[in-house]
């Protein structure tokens, strides 16, 4: 692409991370018309933005888009159309014009296969907790009676397949794994049982385009609905950027041991990833450990994670573009970000369960008002009524996040942020970046 042409750029997806993406790119000297497909109500928002009513999961609706309004570059957020092939499909229009950040369909088994990730992370030498694969429940608690007799009992159950975060069960004894795996079984075909690991978690980000990889700032999620990590598994609650728990030598430990050598192998089976790899680590005595890779941005990690990179960073959009095409080598090295930033989620009434939707949200422009330019409230499900009142339309609602010189420092203003947003039923943890 001549560097004269702004870019005519396309996000897939419709949540928090997309509201987030679709900010950051707007603000590069490199973008030109910004389209999101659906978005969502601050998507729309967005001066210069167009949401298109297709679903993300649309392979054909999107890459008629693509051709129609000759898009340069798409960016994905969701693994659901990476792990449909969405990636591929588009490579496959305009004669390659359009670049895609984003992997293939064999690249997303990475994320939508616990079973394949394990097997690929062992062929690979990368550090993870020991496993087996269970097809049965008699087999499943045939292995846990085993592991019970060896005076091991504290066990994690996966389900195979992509459950947005919600398919796994940390167990503290064996009759709750026994209880998991029986329920996850019964749902699906698959499931893993592994070694429950103790540590810090972390979820470590890398640009990847083959064997290139660029790591990001480390992120922290906070996975479950309950303050002190508690209560059922969710998408995410909250995050903060960067985390304290992986410094400068962990994150060289992270990039040799994990992130580089998943790129290399990825490359080695036919699988080349390009996009964004993500490593959900726990941080043991012994070192890092994967829990998940992922196979794009964290939600709401990458809230954090965008209103962090300005320019100080370097250009968003111009290190999404490198990935897309394979040019992450000529990337200028990333600065490090300055400050830190936390993401307080909030989430409708009855998440992670089944949620209500259709409540009146206000406060927004209050919250935002805290510290301009130092608060970003970014949309998840959100919908505009007919009369203009913005409305709750999906599990996590909002994302309320902000930047500060420290972490004390976000997270103390973040919360100021989020008091001034109501609606009804309104769920947040009070505790999000205090394990710090
Ligand atoms: P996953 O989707 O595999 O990352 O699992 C979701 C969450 O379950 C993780 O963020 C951890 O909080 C927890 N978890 C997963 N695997 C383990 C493990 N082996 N040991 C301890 N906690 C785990
Ligand atoms: N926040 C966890 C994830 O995006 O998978």
């Amino acid at each position: 692409m001549p560097s004269w042409r702004k870019s005519k750029i396309l996000v897939v997806g419709g949540g928090g991370r997309e509201h987030a993406l679709c900010w950051r790119l707007r603000q590069s000297p490199g973008c030109g018309e910004l389209l999101c497909a659906p978005g969502n109500a601050g998507i729309a928002a967005l001066p210069g933005v167009r949401c298109l009513p297709v679903s993300a999961v649309d392979l054909a609706g999107l890459c008629a888009v693509v051709r129609h309004e000759e898009v340069d570059l798409v960016v994905v957020g969701p693994e659901a159309p990476l792990h449909a092939g969405l990636a591929d499909a588009l490579l496959a229009e305009r004669n390659g014009r359009t670049a895609v950040f984003g992997c293939s369909a064999a690249a997303a088994e990475i994320e939508a296969s616990k079973v394949f990730a394990k097997a690929f992370m062992l062929r690979h030498g990368i550090p993870t907790a020991a496993y087996t694969v269970a097809r049965d429940a008699a087999a499943a608690r045939a292995f846990l009676r085993e592991q019970a007799a060896a005076g091991r009992h504290r066990f994690v159950v996966k389900a195979d397949g992509l459950r947005a975060g919600k398919g796994v069960t940390v167990c503290d004894d064996i009759p709750e794994a026994v209880r998991a795996a029986e329920t996850l079984l019964s749902e699906g075909s698959a499931i893993v049982i592994e070694e429950r690991l103790v540590g810090r978690e972390a979820s470590c980000f890398a640009l990847c385009d083959g064997e290139e990889v660029v790591p990001l700032p480390p992120c922290e999620d906070h996975k479950t609905l309950g303050e002190g990590d508690t209560g059922p598994m969710t998408g995410g609650m909250g995050a903060l950027c960067p985390t304290p728990v992986v410094d400068d030598d962990l994150m060289v430990r992270v990039r040799d041991e994990i992130l580089q050598p998943a790129a290399r192998g990825l490359v080695a089976e036919g699988r080349p990833f390009r996009g964004l790899l993500y490593a959900g680590l726990m941080c043991t005595a012994a070192g890092p450990m994967v829990l998940e890779f992922n196979c794009r941005f964290g939600d709401p990690e990458a809230q954090p994670l965008l209103l962090l990179w300005d320019e100080g960073v370097g250009d968003a959009l111009a290190a999404l573009e490198a990935v897309a095409r394979g040019q992450l080598r000529q990337l200028p090295p990333l600065r490090p970000v300055r400050g830190a930033a936390v993401c307080v989620v909030m989430a409708a009434a009855g998440y992670p369960g089944r949620v209500r939707s259709g409540d009146l949200i206000e406060g927004i422009a209050e919250a935002e008002a805290v510290a301009p330019g130092q608060v970003v409230v970014f949309h998840a499900g959100t919908v505009l009524d007919p009369s203009g009142g913005l409305r709750t339309a999906g599990g996590r609602v909002l994302g309320v996040t902000a930047r500060a010189a420290d972490l004390p420092a976000a997270r103390a203003l973040a919360y100021r942020a989020a008091a001034k947003v109501r609606f009804a039923g309104a769920q947040l943890r009070r505790d999000i970046g205090h394990r710090t």
